[in-house]
C-alpha cells in the first residue's frame, strides 16, 4: 500500500442549533470584533443580524461585508479586505454558500501580507498564519469549511485562480442544519450535486488513500441516499442533516485526495458563463464518468450502490450503469441537460480547455487526459 498522511486541523461543530455555538467560538479564539464575510440574500432576510445579535449579547463587536457574489471576483475580495481594515475586526466569521468562504479566505491573506490575490495563485504561496476564521456554511455543499482552498474568479483573463494553504483552514467549521433548510429547491440540487461530486472525484482520484476513501464512501452513501429528498422538501431535517453531514465528509474527503476532471474543466464553464458551480458540475458529470468507466477497477459498483434507487447486485453490475443513473438523477432535479441550455458558447471551448489543464485535478482523475480529450468531452457535454 502506499503511504499516506491526513489530518483534520479544525474543530468542528455539527448539529440542529449549533448556530448558536458561534459566540462560544468566537470567545475561544480571544478575539475582540468580527468581520461577518456573507452574500446579500442572507443579509435580506435578517441571517446576517442574526448572526451580530449572537456575537453582540456575548460582549463581541461585530461589522459586516455582505456583498459577495456567485463565483466571487478579485474585485470582490479587494472590497472585503477594505471592509475587514475599516472594521477594526481581528477576526472573521464566513457565513454563506463557497462564495463567501472562498472571499473570506482570501481577504484572510490580504489583510495580513498585502498584495494581489493572484500573487498568492497556486499552492504553499501564502507565508504564514492568516486573520483567524469561523466558518459557518448555509449551503451543503461545497465543504470549504474543511478545505484549504480558496477559488477567486479573475475576470480579466475568465480564470478561476486556485490559492492552496494550509494556513486557510477555519480555526472552527459550524454546521446547522437548520440554516439550509430554507435553501431554494434549485440551489439546493445543484449545491447537492457539487457535494456528491466532491466524494465521487475524491473517492476515484489516483491520490486517494484508505483515509479519504472512508469519507467519501460515507458521504456517497449521506447524499446518495438523501439529495432527492432534501431537494423536494428543504424542510425535511433528517434529509437536511444527512447532506449537511455528507457535504463535510466529502470535503474532508478531496482536502485530502483532490478531485478530477469535473472540477478541472467545471471551473472555465463558470468563469466564462458565470454558470453556478454546482450546475457546471452536474452537466459535466455524467459525460467524465462515461470518459472514465475504462478506468474502473470495481469502485464504480461502490458509488453505483449509494447513487441508485434501486441498485442491482453487483453480479449484474455495468460501469455504463453508474453513467446512466448520474444522467437520470440529473433529470429528476431539474438539471439543465447540456452545457448549451446553461448558455455556453462552443467558440469558446480551445481557450476553456487550455485553462482546464492548468488545473492540478486533471493529474489525479482516474483516466488520463490530454487536452484534446478535455475539448472532445466539451463537445459530448455541448
Ligand atoms: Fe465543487
Amino acid at each position: 500500500m502506499e503511504t499516506f498522511s491526513f489530518s483534520i486541523p479544525q474543530n468542528v461543530i455539527f448539529g440542529k442549533g449549533s448556530l448558536g455555538k458561534l459566540p462560544e467560538a468566537a470567545k475561544a479564539l480571544g478575539k475582540n470584533k468580527a468581520l461577518i464575510i456573507s452574500g446579500p440574500h442572507l443579509n435580506r432576510i435578517g441571517m446576517v443580524d442574526k448572526c451580530r445579535a449572537a456575537l453582540s449579547a456575548a460582549g463581541i463587536g461585530s461589522g459586516a461585508f455582505t456583498e459577495t457574489e456567485g463565483n466571487p471576483s478579485t474585485e470582490t475580495v479587494e472590497k472585503a479586505v477594505e471592509a475587514y481594515k475599516s472594521s477594526g475586526a481581528d477576526f472573521i466569521v464566513a457565513f454563506g454558500g463557497g462564495s463567501p468562504l472562498d472571499v473570506a479566505k482570501a481577504a484572510g491573506i490580504l489583510a495580513t501580507y498585502g498584495g494581489k490575490i493572484t500573487e498568492y495563485e497556486g499552492g504553499g504561496k501564502v507565508p504564514g498564519p492568516v486573520v483567524p476564521m469561523i466558518a459557518i456554511p448555509t449551503t451543503a455543499g461545497t465543504g470549504s469549511e474543511v478545505t484549504s482552498f480558496s477559488v477567486i474568479t479573475d475576470h480579466s483573463r475568465n480564470y478561476k485562480l486556485s490559492v492552496s494553504s494550509n494556513y486557510l483552514l477555519p480555526v472552527y467549521a459550524i454546521l446547522d442544519p437548520e440554516l439550509i433548510a430554507s435553501v431554494p429547491a434549485g440551489t439546493a440540487a445543484a449545491c447537492g450535486v457539487d457535494a456528491m461530486v466532491h466524494a465521487l472525484e475524491a473517492y476515484l482520484s489516483l491520490a486517494a488513500s484508505p483515509f479519504s476513501d472512508m469519507f467519501a464512501l460515507k458521504a456517497l452513501h449521506l447524499i446518495g441516499k438523501n439529495l432527492r429528498a432534501y431537494a423536494a422538501n428543504r424542510g425535511n431535517e433528517a434529509a437536511a442533516e444527512a447532506m449537511m453531514m455528507g457535504s463535510l465528509f466529502a470535503g474532508i474527503a478531496f482536502s485530502h485526495a483532490r478531485l478530477g476532471d469535473v472540477h478541472a474543466m467545471s471551473h472555465p464553464v463558470s468563469a466564462y458563463f458565470n454558470v453556478a458551480h454546482g450546475v457546471a458540475n452536474a452537466i459535466l458529470l455524467p459525460v467524465i464518468v462515461e470518459y472514465n468507466e475504462l478506468a474502473d477497477q470495481g469502485k464504480y459498483y461502490d458509488i453505483y450502490r449509494c447513487v441508485a434507487k434501486a441498485p442491482l447486485p453487483e453480479a449484474m453490475f455495468s460501469s455504463h450503469m453508474l453513467t446512466e443513473e448520474l444522467r437520470a438523477l440529473n433529470m429528476e432535479l431539474g438539471i439543465p441537460s447540456c452545457l448549451k441550455e446553461a448558455g455556453v458558447k462552443a467558440e469558446y471551448f480551445d481557450a476553456m480547455a487550455e485553462n482546464a489543464m492548468k488545473s492540478g485535478n486533471i493529474s489525479v482523475n482516474p483516466r488520463s487526459t490530454t487536452k484534446a480529450d478535455v475539448l472532445e468531452l466539451y463537445k459530448k457535454a455541448f
